[in-house]
């Protein structure tokens, strides 16, 4: 059997990757639009569609899915909260991608601290413009720093490994912690309290969705440096602007935004963009974003599409499905499933 897969939201590196990897098994198309309504009536024919993080899997989508015949969507990435899980259960199978590579996300974290403190995206500007004064670059050492560290997870344990190779002291929130001696498990407000930078690694949930506030931000040290290559839901964006423009918080240093759907992976450069939050957040000094690539190493694309490849053909080959998602998988953290979710 050659299984049919339709890619949405697809750019030249993943179609490159698509065609290295799917041997003689599949039989792909590849689209540059992202799943809609409309777009998701395309998939009549194939056996599987493939999505990625801001492909916005909702009720509408997943009720044409269903309708094309579709019962498999394999996500490209680890995070799911673009997909509607509760209501997709029992129609249709969702299998992830859950570590491609914890490296390429934790040191993209590190790379964006790193140029953030140091100005390197100042100094790379400056440079280039024959601009050798070191006016205003001054950082400030990381050895001895206290990092937090919200998600000790894969990425987050490969961030914290890193960070201890700098000689930071790691403050840790997780849901499940686990025993380490080089790190200290504290709860929330410990850690907004007491952390010099705060790195953001838990996956988007309803408890999770704006874990960034005005409240929690009250709480952090003056000059805090908050990094998120998380996911954007993670932080209200117009409180960081707030605390930004407050002097609050000292940098922030975004991989994700909360509305980055519409933005991201588009060149925009001759437009002008709507949304205040993010233009603003972009003119500030003290604010280094990049469009989620934190994921983008060869090594990450490569496992993606492996992966996923994988997926499904365990669907269609009626194996145990090792990465599938579903509601119960959400809640419970671990599911109980044995074969399949449903
Ligand atoms: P993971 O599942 O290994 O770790 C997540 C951790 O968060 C777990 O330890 C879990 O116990 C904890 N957690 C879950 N809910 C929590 C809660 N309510 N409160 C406290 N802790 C909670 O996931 P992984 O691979 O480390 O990825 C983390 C996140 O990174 C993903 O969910 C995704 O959103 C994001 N990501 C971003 C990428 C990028 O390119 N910027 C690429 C890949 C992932």
């Amino acid at each position: 059997m050659k299984y049919k897969v339709l890619v949405y939201d697809t750019k030249d590196y993943d179609r490159e990757n698509f065609e290295l990897l799917k041997g003689t098994d599949f039989d792909i198309d590849y689209l540059d639009t992202k799943i809609d309504i409309n777009t998701a009536k395309l998939a009549k024919g194939y056996h599987a569609v493939c999505v990625f993080v801001n492909d916005n899997v909702n009720k509408a989508v997943i009720d044409v899915l269903y309708r094309a015949g579709i019962r498999l969507l394999a996500l490209r990435s680890a995070g799911y909260n673009n997909v509607d899980v509760t209501y997709i259960y029992q129609k249709i199978h969702v299998v992830r991608v859950p570590d491609y590579s914890p490296y390429a996300v934790a040191e993209h974290a590190i790379a964006l601290l790193l140029s953030l403190n140091r100005k390197i995206h100042k100094a790379y500007n400056r440079t280039r413009d024959h601009n050798f004064s070191l006016s205003r670059l001054q950082g400030f050492d990381l050895h001895g720093k206290t990092i937090g560290v919200i998600g000790t997870g894969k990425i987050g344990r490969v961030f914290i490994d890193i960070c201890l190779g700098f000689g930071m002291k790691v403050l840790a929130y997780d849901a499940f912690p686990y025993e380490d001696k080089r790190i200290n498990f504290v709860d929330l407000e410990t850690l907004y309290q007491q952390s010099n930078i705060i790195s953001l690694h838990v996956p988007l949930l309803n408890d999770t969705k704006h874990m960034i506030n005005a409240k929690s931000i009250a709480m952090m040290k003056d000059d805090v440096i908050i990094i998120n290559t998380s996911r954007g839901g993670l932080i209200n964006s117009s409180d960081l602007l707030d605390g930004l423009i407050k002097r609050k918080i000292g940098g922030a240093a975004l991989d994700v935004y909360e509305e980055e759907a519409s933005i991201f992976f588009e060149d925009f450069s001759y437009e002008i963009i709507q949304d205040e939050v993010i233009t603003r957040l972009i003119a500030l000094p003290n604010v280094l974003l990049t469009s989620h690539q934190a994921f983008l190493t060869k090594e990450a694309l490569s496992n993606i599409v492996t992966t996923t490849l994988n997926n499904i053909k365990d669907f269609f080959q009626d194996k145990p499905l090792q990465n599938e998602i579903c509601d119960a998988c959400k809640k419970a953290a671990t599911c109980e499933k044995k074969h399949r979710c449903f």
